[in-house]
């Protein structure tokens, strides 16, 4: 996971999106429910590149044998707001439905990141 992509998809802009109760960074600013988006642009990039956060944006696959298989989009942030709109039982996530643009975004930075991982460009 490299911070140029984080920009250049637009995740520096994940923070800010609304909900009907405020912004994500007003709750996730410190890590809520293993959700990481703050203020600090940087801090944010730093600790979704640890679990538990990395997992709301990858998520490992395993084979027959259970060993690891290969990474898969997580999208939680894009999924956790079409969940938040079916919701019919308390307590419920605020509502909220991420622009098809920060969608996008969320996408890209998964398949930027693993095509970097797939070719052998993570350091381990
Ligand atoms: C009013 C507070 C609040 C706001 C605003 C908020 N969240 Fe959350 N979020 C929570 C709480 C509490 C949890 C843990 C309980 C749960 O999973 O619903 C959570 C959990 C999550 C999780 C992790 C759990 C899962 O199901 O994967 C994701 C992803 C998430 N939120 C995404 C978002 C995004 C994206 C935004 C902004 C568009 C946002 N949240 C805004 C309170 C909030």
């Amino acid at each position: 996971m490299q911070w140029k992509d984080w920009e250049s998809t637009g995740m520096v802009n994940l923070p800010d999106q609304p909900t009907a109760s405020g912004a994500c960074k007003t709750c996730h600013f410190a890590g809520m429910g293993g959700n990481w988006l703050s203020g600090d642009a940087a801090a944010t990039f730093e600790k979704n590149r640890l679990f538990p956060y990395i997992l709301k944006i990858a998520v490992g696959t395993v084979d027959e044998t259970g060993a690891f298989k290969d990474l898969v989009p997580a999208r939680r942030h894009i999924d956790k707001g079409k969940e938040s709109q079916m919701c019919d039982q308390e307590p419920c996530h605020p509502t909220f439905l991420l622009t098809p643009e920060m969608e996008t975004a969320v996408e890209n930075f998964f398949l930027l990141s693993y095509a970097r991982w797939k070719q052998g460009l993570c350091e381990p």
